[in-house]
């Protein structure tokens, strides 16, 4: 028996990293998982991989920060399953900009639109689908949105900001049975924290990963499946008396 059977999930950005191991991970557990993601081609990957180990899923094409191509996912979920009973607001971008004052404007908006207003966007066309039966929703948030981080204020603003919009959710639908809870990873081993590294440095990669293991109590950075075990529990009955919290998996770091 596993711990999400006959359950319907919907994940944004699983095509990589903490996305996609948590695709697999709730497969696993028996159920069908909406790969949805910006990009179409790797979400595929991530269905075969599923399907691949017996798994049920499919890909979907969304960008969570755009409305029509969020309103087009819900129709398409809707149509095909009728409600479902997970949704993990995962997809999320990051870059540094510097300094507030040197801030490149478009960057700023982008990580906005992207990580606050695409968790926004997809919560509202799809919570519609999670009413009559309840759920459980996870936001993502970040170690970065309790704690600042040099010249990344757009990121700070964004993860802060999905922590508190995670607790407004919680009060919003609490009497409609559906749970919403966020999950603040560390530093986790993906794509993303490529990103953080400047083109320049992109060959002192390894010393960002050996400075980021080295402050972290754990010793180590996570690994994707570390969260999506997390998500996990947030996502099955195991946490039925959980809503409006905020789980950090930082390794020990925020401690
Ligand atoms: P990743 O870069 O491996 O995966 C992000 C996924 O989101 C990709 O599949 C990407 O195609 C998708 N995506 C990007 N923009 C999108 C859009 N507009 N619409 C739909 N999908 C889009 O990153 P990772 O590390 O797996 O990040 C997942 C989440 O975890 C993000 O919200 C990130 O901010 C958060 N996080 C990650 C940390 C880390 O150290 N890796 C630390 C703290 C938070």
């Amino acid at each position: 028996m596993g711990r999400l059977d006959q359950k319907v999930a919907v994940i944004t950005g699983s095509a990589t990293g903490i996305g996609q191991a948590t695709a697999l991970v709730f497969a696993e557990q028996g159920a069908t998982v909406v790969c949805a993601d910006v990009s179409l081609e790797k979400a595929q990957q991530t269905v075969e991989q599923i399907t691949q180990q017996g798994g049920k899923a499919e890909a979907v094409h969304v960008d969570v920060s755009d409305v029509e191509s969020v309103e087009q996912l819900a129709k398409h979920v809707k149509e095909t399953y009728g409600t479902i009973d997970v949704l993990f607001n995962n997809a999320g971008i990051d870059e540094q900009g510097g300094k507030v004052h040197e801030y490149p404007i478009d960057l700023f908006d982008r990580i906005i639109a992207v990580d606050l207003r695409g968790t926004f966007l997809v919560s509202k066309f799809l919570i519609p689908l999670m009413l009559d039966n309840g759920g459980s929703i996870i936001n993502t948030s970040s170690m970065s949105g309790r704690a600042a981080d040099l010249n990344r204020s757009g990121y700070n603003a964004a993860k802060g900001g999905i922590a508190n919009f995670t607790r407004a959710m919680a009060i919003d639908y609490a009497r409609h049975g559906i749970r919403v809870n966020s999950l603040s990873p560390g530093t986790i081993e993906t794509p993303l924290i490529d990103t953080l590294v400047g083109e320049k440095e992109k060959e002192q990669g390894k010393q960002f990963r050996d400075a980021n293991a080295w402050i972290t109590p754990l010793g180590r950075l996570g690994k994707p499946r570390e969260m999506a075990t997390v998500a996990l529990f947030l996502a099955s009955d195991d946490s039925s008396y959980v809503t409006g919290e905020d789980i950090t998996a930082d390794g020990g770091i925020m401690a």
